[in-house]
């Protein structure tokens, strides 16, 4: 196994029976969904699971898996989900996916978050290595944007993968993907992106995930 899947296999053993249990997005992510549908068919595990993207659901499919739609969930026991930069002080980088909204709505409404990451997801700071992306009203982009950039961040607008097109958050939104400077704490990075009208969601998880299972070269241990 290599430390992403190994990582999501411990993840797994953490479910019981009865529990309903949200499945991230990602390729750590999709080791979970394998190691859960496998606890499923050899121990007889009786679980549900809810996703955070349309992509984790036809994976859960396949897996066999039994889903159940996120409006019809007011809290869910365990949400398990990869992410892009993790910090000393377990903030996260999340959404290079465009699902952000989904995955903090699950974040927010688990009893037990957990995150799942090799080594190389640890940073010193939140944007360290990875833009930051923000979900935004398409009417509200430009607005948006500009308030950003007074706050000394730069950026742009997200485009589809042929690049010919801007890309579409399954929600309907747009994504503005911003570097912001680098004495711009995740607290600070919160609170503005959080007062800033237009914007939906974004990537900083600030005090959101609990527990953080890191592997390193085989060896499994949390944060
Ligand atoms: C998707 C995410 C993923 O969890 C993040 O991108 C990590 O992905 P991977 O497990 O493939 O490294 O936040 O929106």
């Amino acid at each position: 196994m290599n430390d992403k899947e190994l990582v999501a296999f411990e993840a797994a053993k953490l479910a019981k029976n009865g529990m309903l249990i949200g499945l991230g997005t990602g390729s750590t992510a999709n080791y979970f969904i394998e190691h859960l549908a496998k606890r499923q068919a050899e121990e007889g595990l009786k679980i549900s699971t809810v996703a955070s993207s349309t992509i984790s659901a036809i994976k859960a499919q396949a897996c066999g898996l039994s889903l159940v739609s996120i409006n019809q969930i007011k809290q869910i026991d365990l949400y398990v989900d990869g992410a892009d930069e993790i910090t000393p002080n377990l903030s996260l980088l999340k959404g290079r996916g465009q699902d952000l909204v989904m995955e903090k709505l699950l974040a927010q409404a688990a009893h037990q978050f957990i995150v799942v990451a090799d080594k190389s997801k640890i940073v010193n700071f939140i944007g360290e290595k990875f833009i930051i992306p923000i979900e935004v009203i398409p009417n509200a982009w430009r607005i948006v944007k500009h308030h950003l950039e007074q706050h000394g961040a730069e950026g742009d607008i997200r485009l589809n993968a042929n690049q010919d097109n801007i890309a579409v958050a399954a929600s309907g939104n747009y994504v503005l993907d911003m570097r912001f400077p680098k004495n711009v704490d995740d607290q600070s990075l919160n609170t503005l992106l959080n007062n800033t009208s237009g914007v939906v969601e974004h990537g900083v998880f600030f005090q959101l995930a609990k527990k953080i299972l890191i592997a390193d070269q085989g060896i499994v241990s949390s944060m």
